[in-house]
């Protein structure tokens, strides 16, 4: 039996293909290389000691994911594939609903019509919206999200919420993401974004290696103890590994719909994280302070104590190690894939 890894060539993807083949599991990646490339699966593969069979289809093509769920033994899903820009999602509504949701909904389809009902989805902080206080805490009501990105995320929450209640053979995992940052130890794989890049760490890697000249600081007037935005940042490998404990707890047995927080509980503020990318990378990251982001909130970051009781999971790694970690795979791969 497989677990289908949907983005599986992408960023958190990789490193969870890498995670599960150590725990064990035979992996299948389904991807389309939107935001990916080739040579993240050929490093995959080297990471794993192993060939990891990798489809590129689209996960809208019916047909095509048919034909991956005849041709093999599929136990169950871990779904990545979406798109995830924040910015860019509030330019193109339609790309994203289409590709988020509509890619959900024949993803479900397809795997209800091969009877596999055990799925994992990649959910996000951004589901909690503009309202709730941290810590956050999965009894929260989600919703109020501010953008079409997260908008999908909540929306998909609700359709695989209703799936399970109009067939109890389905079992699905909503992992409500926090700030994933860091790279696999050997440097081999990371975030790899296309153009400027939105989220902090990979702009102040960017910076650090002479690509982009300095680091807007999107305000420095939040109620924080130093005025800039403080986040739940974890390690991409911490995140890997939450989703096997995720996918362990599926396969025992009847679970229905189960809501996690992967995230460290702990909050770090935007200079926080320059000053340890500073020290552990021993570069200077020259920022100014800019206005405020629109969308942004002061504070955001987990309760993660459900993970743990439940999965048995919590994340390990600290600020140092993730700054490390981002800047090994940065300075080793200044191009990303492209080299
Ligand atoms: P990523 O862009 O690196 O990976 C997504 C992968 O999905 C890419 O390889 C892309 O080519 C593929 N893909 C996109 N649309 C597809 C389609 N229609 N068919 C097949 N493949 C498709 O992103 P990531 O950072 O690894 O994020 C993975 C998931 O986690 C996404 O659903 C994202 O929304 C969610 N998430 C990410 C973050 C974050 O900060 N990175 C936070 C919370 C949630
Ligand atoms: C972090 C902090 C910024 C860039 C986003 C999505 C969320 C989830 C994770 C997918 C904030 C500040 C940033 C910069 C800065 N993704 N910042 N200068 O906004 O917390 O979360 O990614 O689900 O849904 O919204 O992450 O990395 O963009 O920002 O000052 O150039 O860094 O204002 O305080 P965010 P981020």
């Amino acid at each position: 039996m497989a677990i289908l890894v949907t983005g599986g060539a992408g960023f958190i993807g990789s490193h969870t293909c890498v995670a599960l083949t150590q725990a064990g599991y035979e992996v299948i990646i389904v991807d389309n290389y939107y935001n990916s490339s080739p040579k993240s699966l050929a490093r995959i593969c080297e990471l794993c000691g192993k060939d990891i069979p990798l489809y590129e289809c689209d996960i809208r093509d019916r047909a095509g994911l048919d034909k991956i769920f005849k041709e093999n033994k599929i136990e169950a899903v871990i779904h990545f594939a979406g798109l995830k820009a924040v910015g860019e999602s509030c330019q193109k509504p339609i790309e994203y609903y289409d590709n988020n949701i509509g890619g959900t909904l024949t993803l479900c389809d397809v795997m209800r019509h091969n009877n596999c009902k055990n799925i994992v989805f990649s959910s996000s902080a951004t589901v909690y919206g503009m309202h709730n206080v941290s810590p956050l805490k999965e009894t929260m009501p989600a919703g109020g999200t501010t953008n079409p990105y997260g908008t999908t995320k909540y929306m998909i929450e609700i359709i695989l919420e209703d799936i399970v209640k109009s067939d109890s053979d389905w079992n699905v995992t909503l992992l409500r993401y926090f700030n994933p940052i860091g790279a696999h130890k050997s440097g081999r794989i990371g975030e790899n974004p296309n153009g400027i890049p939105n989220n902090l760490m990979p702009y102040i890697t960017q910076v650090a290696i002479g690509k982009l000249p300095e680091l807007s600081v999107f305000g420095d007037d939040y109620d924080t103890h130093d005025g800039t935005g403080v986040r739940d940042y974890i390690h991409v490998v911490d995140l890997a590994e939450g989703h096997v404990k995720a996918l362990n707890n599926i396969l025992e047995g009847k679970k229905g719909v189960q809501i996690f927080n992967l995230g460290t509980g702990h909050g770090y503020s935007v200079l926080d994280i320059v000053k340890a990318f500073e020290q552990a990378s021993g570069r200077k990251v020259p920022y100014k302070i800019a206005p405020r982001r629109p969308g942004d909130i002061a504070t955001c970051y987990s309760d993660p104590t459900k993970a743990k009781e439940v999965l048995g999971w919590e994340a390990k790694r600290g600020l140092e190690e993730m700054c490390e970690d981002s800047w090994r795979w940065q300075s080793m791969n200044p191009n990303g894939f492209e080299d």
